[in-house]
């Protein structure tokens, strides 16, 4: 199988292709997502939320992202596999973003790296850019902030935070970033953006003008019960699934009929 790289979705975006993007954080679920024929894998830091239970992405380290971004590493085979640098790793000096970058790529195998912002940390982006590191960038509501927005509301409605958005995104091009996500901006900004840069898109509450979609998986899949955002569609609820067979399970243990015969040696 051939590996999907910065240059196919380049050229996806070229052809007018869309391209999908899920999230992973582990081995097994990687492996299945791969074999599905998503693009791109992204491990993302919302590790920290889903599976670590954290309720922001703050915490994740560095450690623990290059466990989970091996993992995925381990289990994509055509998927383009993008990590996530972790909150405090990239806003301060050049040097200590570099090695944080240098780290994840030699101790995860990934392919790629997702950082956080704008203007604010493009220094950083263009010495790692350089050092042959694809970097992909990410604008909106971008969660290791959140405690400089206030809450998860969607970004960029006014005019000011617009045209701020619309400059980093130019200036993340410039830097050398391969591709960028916008996260919950409205969706004619993000199809202004998506027109203006050459690099794709990839949008998660950012509207159908993205040239490309991201959704992290356990919403997607329903595992997730507490965070129904209106962009996030829901294609199995696997809360339910999961409940029923592990009560089956229970029951099964509980009635002796688990294990039978066949299923002891
Ligand atoms: O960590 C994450 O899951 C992300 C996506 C939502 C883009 O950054
Ligand atoms: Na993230």
């Amino acid at each position: 199988i051939k590996r999907i790289t910065t240059s196919t979705i380049r050229d996806m975006k070229h052809r007018g292709e869309k391209i999908s993007m899920l999230t992973a954080y582990d081995y097994s679920t990687a492996k299945i997502l791969d074999q599905s024929g998503v693009e791109i894998l992204l491990v993302g830091d919302s590790a920290a939320n889903v599976f670590a239970g954290f309720e922001t992405t703050l915490p994740i380290t560095l450690d623990n992202m290059i466990y989970h971004a091996s993992a995925v590493a381990r289990g994509a085979h055509r998927a383009m596999v993008i990590a996530d640098l972790p909150f405090g790793e990239y806003q301060g000096a050049t040097d200590d973003a570099y090695k944080a970058a240098v780290r994840m790529m030699k101790e995860s195998g990934v392919h790629a790296l997702k950082m956080e912002g704008g203007e604010e940390i493009i220094d950083n982006i263009r010495k790692i850019v350089q050092s042959g590191i694809p970097v992909c960038g990410h604008l909106g509501l971008t969660p290791q902030s959140i405690y400089k927005f206030g809450d998860f509301g969607v970004r960029a409605k006014e005019d000011a935070e617009a045209q701020k958005l619309k400059a980093d995104a130019l200036a993340l091009q410039e830097a050398g970033c391969f591709a960028v996500v916008l996260e919950k901006i409205p969706a004619s900004l993000a199809t202004e953006v998506s027109k203006s840069l050459d690099i794709p898109t990839i949008g998660i509450g950012a509207g159908n003008g993205c040239d490309g979609q991201v959704l992290v998986v356990n919403d997607m899949l329903g595992i997730t019960q507490e965070f129904k955002p209106k962009f996030l569609r829901q294609y199995v609820n696997l809360f339910d699934e999961i409940t029923r067979a592990a009560q089956a399970y229970v029951a099964d243990v509980k009635s002796g009929d688990y294990p039978n015969e066949s299923e002891q040696y």
